[in-house]
């Protein structure tokens, strides 16, 4: 498969027999499961193909441990099996209070210590309303401090990934037009473009991605593939996106 299809379970399912099976329903090559941090052991077990990514983790990685109530570190998720982890999720941004500094620390302890990062951005619904230019500049805006002092050579790396999702086309039913989507993904990879090389992130698009918006989505060749929400919790529906992109 071409193009990269994160499942973000979010605080889902509610039992460790369902995401077990879930997670052999979404069992394929260029898959990345990430449940939440109580079944990312039962679900490694249950992959074979796909990689285990976490939705968050801690910025400090003292080995053996340190006292931080709560968190979870980069190594406990390297040893669990994981090799991805989600930051800078709207829903951390918005209702955990994440900043662009926390994220920008967690980001560079992940990629230091060995884990890909898939590091969402997107804009609000009214600075949307303003116009594509000014989404533009709010992503660049914002890409810009989560990835503060790392290098262009791992900003080019295969072990960034950025997840472009409006934060109105989250779970809304709405998703973005895939042309206005596109733009923004080639948007993105320009400027983060080193310029000394051609090699360019990869950027998904996110935000109700479901299996009947999926063909017109990855149609668009500046789109390296998708992270999945609520369509991910539906194996029938995610097993309909994964076969779309792997056309
Ligand atoms: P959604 O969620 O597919 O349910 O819109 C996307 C996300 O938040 O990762």
């Amino acid at each position: 498969m071409n193009k990269l299809i994160v499942a973000n379970w979010k605080m889902n399912p509610s039992s460790e027999s369902e995401a077990i099976q879930l997670a052999k329903a979404s069992d394929e090559k260029g898959v990345v499961v990430c449940p939440p941090f109580p079944f990312l052991g039962a679900v490694k077990n249950a992959l074979r193909k796909a990689d285990l990514g976490a939705q968050d983790v801690f910025w400090q990685n003292p080995i053996p441990g340190g006292a931080f109530t709560g968190e979870v570190s980069i190594s406990m998720l390297k040893k669990i099996g994981a090799s991805y982890v989600i930051l800078g999720h709207s829903e951390r941004r918005n209702y955990l209070g994440e900043t662009d500094e926390i994220i920008n620390q967690k980001v560079k302890s992940a990629l230091a210590f060995g884990l890909k990062v898939i590091l969402c951005v997107g804009e609000s619904l009214s600075t949307r309303r303003e116009g594509l230019s000014q989404a533009e500049s709010f992503v660049k805006n914002q890409i810009t401090k989560d990835l503060k002092g790392i290098p262009s050579s791992v900003i080019s790396s295969k072990s960034l990934v950025i997840a472009y999702e409006p934060i109105w086309a989250i779970g809304t039913g709405k998703a973005d037009k895939p042309e206005d989507s596109a733009s923004m993904a080639a948007y993105i990879k320009d400027f983060l473009k080193p310029k000394t090389s051609n090699l360019k992130p990869n950027v998904l698009y996110g935000g109700s991605v479901t299996s009947l918006n999926a063909a017109r989505i990855f149609e668009h060749q500046e789109i390296d593939g998708a992270l999945v929400g609520g369509a991910s919790l539906k194996t029938e529906e995610f097993k309909k996106i994964i076969k779309i992109a792997s056309k």
